[in-house]
């Protein structure tokens, strides 16, 4: 998994395979900021964790080849974004496609990339919520996976909403993980067809 900060995708993430709703592994999780309170959460629930500071690299591709390298040594075979807020190269695109996941909080396409409560607020739209796409070359543009919505209070504030649509990313992304997992689901354009589990 690829963090940048909070993790709390990457905990429910964890504590749902522990409690047996996800039969998978995480076998690293890299973040391009070595102070994330993820890479500790990690750490603390026995994940193996690598801080990779992207002000080291000399330019983006270095970077992406570096994580590359440390989650092929991995046999990582899905990549998951959660929170991970750097835009990846196509270099790396191309070396995982199809094989990349990110968490979005809104439901795409609208409301793409930085502060998306805030858009959504300001737009005055009536329901957001949040969506896992896989990841292509584009900002949050790949094909659609899974969505959640999540209606709009009257008080809402960016904080208040980002509370409410997270407790939906920690469920829709587990389920998210578990479909691609399973291999039951097809990518046919923009569109991803799911099979009902046990087809
Ligand atoms: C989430 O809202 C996710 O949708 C967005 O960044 C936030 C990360 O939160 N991409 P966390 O680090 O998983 O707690």
């Amino acid at each position: 998994m690829l963090i940048s900060g909070r993790g709390s995708n990457l905990v429910a993430i964890l504590d749902g395979i522990a409690a047996g709703a996800l039969e998978a592994e995480v076998a690293l999780v890299i973040s391009n900021e070595p102070a994330a309170d993820g890479l500790r959460a990690a750490r603390d629930r026995g994940v193996e964790t690598l801080a990779l500071d992207h002000r080291a690299s000399p330019d983006r591709e270095s970077h992406d080849r570096l994580m590359a390298e440390a989650l092929e040594t991995h046999a990582v075979g899905l990549v998951c974004l959660a929170g991970y807020m750097r835009v990846l190269t196509p270099w790396f695109v191309r070396r995982f496609r199809g094989r990349i996941l990110n968490i979005h909080p809104s439901l795409l396409p609208a409301f793409p990339g930085h502060d998306a409560h805030r858009a959504a607020l300001e737009h005055g739209v009536k329901v957001s919520g949040c969506t896992v796409h896989f990841v292509d070359e584009g900002i949050d543009s790949g094909p659609i996976l899974l969505q959640a919505a999540v209606p709009i209070d009257e008080g809402d504030d960016p904080a208040s909403l980002a509370a409410r649509i997270l407790q939906h990313e920690h469920r829709i992304y587990l389920e998210a993980i578990r479909i691609v997992l399973s291999g039951g689901y097809r990518i046919e354009g923009r569109r991803v067809r799911i099979f009902p589990a046990g087809s």
